[in-house]
């Protein structure tokens, strides 16, 4: 025992009046950004079936479902998209009647002052669900990509967009999309760039929400590999380098100690960080058994996120996590 037992930490932990002063991480729902699959069509929800309380919707339904975030005291979505038809380039993502561009005018047009957030990204509108264009011997291709995820950002800027997020983790996408949006005068659009983004277990029932699965191979080409944070670090540099504006790290609870890295080396940009599909419907899963409470579970992860260092957290618990936080 320490000499100086007049040392009681618990003093502060007593009851839930001192327990909220002494406090260190607060969690709000305006740090919440909340993901939206957009399809076409009218009126109409498809739940998604591992990813129990999410489904896939119809911009109508978006619509409301917004709204419903909005109450909530939740100021940004990031929108994902499905399209009608899918080829070897993805040509349906920058298609400007595609479901996220006509998402985005409408959002925009109805709530003005949401935060847009659109992913940019390859894999839901290609044939191979790879992140980018593929070579006849089955490669990624970096460079021959680029060109088109300026085009996909530029099309989401012109429907209104206020962030565009790069998730494809292809070398140099946020140079590449900071010379197209500011050619095609959206210089005041912003981007959140997928910093570190791992080649994950985690994205499963995404892949089903987004039908974004490769048909082919894996990620492990272009996502980063588990096993490292040093890299976290090198990627980071080279997007704040490019013009990064925010960056993410994805997914949330199994790397927050890069979390935390990347906040400390960048302490100037804010950070978001993506606590993915998995990581939510695992919560689900263990909750409907009785298993975990669900309501102190999620709250712990979100805090953790937070603690480590994020600044923001996608989370599709956003509407669940703001209402809990607005009645304690
Ligand atoms: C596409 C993309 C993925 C996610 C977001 N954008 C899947 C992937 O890389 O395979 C995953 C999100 C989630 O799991 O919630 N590049």
């Amino acid at each position: 025992m320490s000499s100086d037992t007049s040392l009681r930490p618990r003093r502060l932990r007593r009851g839930e009046a001192i327990r909220h002063l002494a406090r260190e991480t607060r969690l709000r729902a305006d740090e919440f950004i909340y993901p939206l699959f957009v399809m076409h069509g009218r009126s109409r929800r498809e739940p998604v079936e591992s990813m129990p309380g999410i489904a896939r919707l119809t911009v109508d339904e978006a619509l409301l479902e917004v709204n419903r975030a909005l109450e909530l005291g939740i100021r940004a979505v990031l929108i994902f998209g499905l399209p009608r038809r899918k080829d070897p380039q993805g040509s349906r993502a920058w298609a400007s009647v595609g479901p996220v561009q006509k998402a985005v005018r409408a959002l925009k047009a109805e709530f003005p002052d949401l935060a847009v957030i659109t992913d940019v990204c390859l894999c839901s509108y290609t044939d191979h669900g790879h992140c980018g264009l593929v070579s006849e011997g089955g490669d990624v291709l970096n460079d021959e990509t680029l060109p088109l995820l300026g085009r996909i950002a530029c099309s989401h800027a012109e429907a209104g967009a206020d962030v565009v997020a790069p998730s494809g983790m292809m070398d140099h996408a946020v140079g590449a999309l900071r010379s197209a949006l500011d050619e095609a005068r959206h210089g005041d659009v912003t981007i959140m760039s997928y910093t570190a983004k791992f080649a994950s277990s985690f994205y499963g029932p995404f892949r089903d929400a987004a039908d974004g699965a490769p048909q082919f191979g894996d990620r492990r080409a272009y996502q980063m590999d588990p096993a490292n944070a040093r890299d976290a670090l090198r990627e980071a540099a080279i997007d704040v380098e490019e013009g990064a504006d925010f960056l993410m790290v994805k997914p949330a609870l199994p790397y927050l100690d890069v979390i935390h890295r990347i906040k400390s080396a960048f302490p100037h940009l804010p950070l978001a960080a993506y606590n993915v599909s998995g990581e939510y419907s695992m919560v689900k899963a263990a909750a409907t058994r009785g298993w975990c409470d669900e309501r102190r579970s999620v709250l712990e992860i979100l805090r953790s996120i937070r603690r480590a260092g994020a600044d923001l957290v996608i989370t599709y618990h956003a509407l669940d996590a703001a209402r809990w936080l607005s009645d304690v």
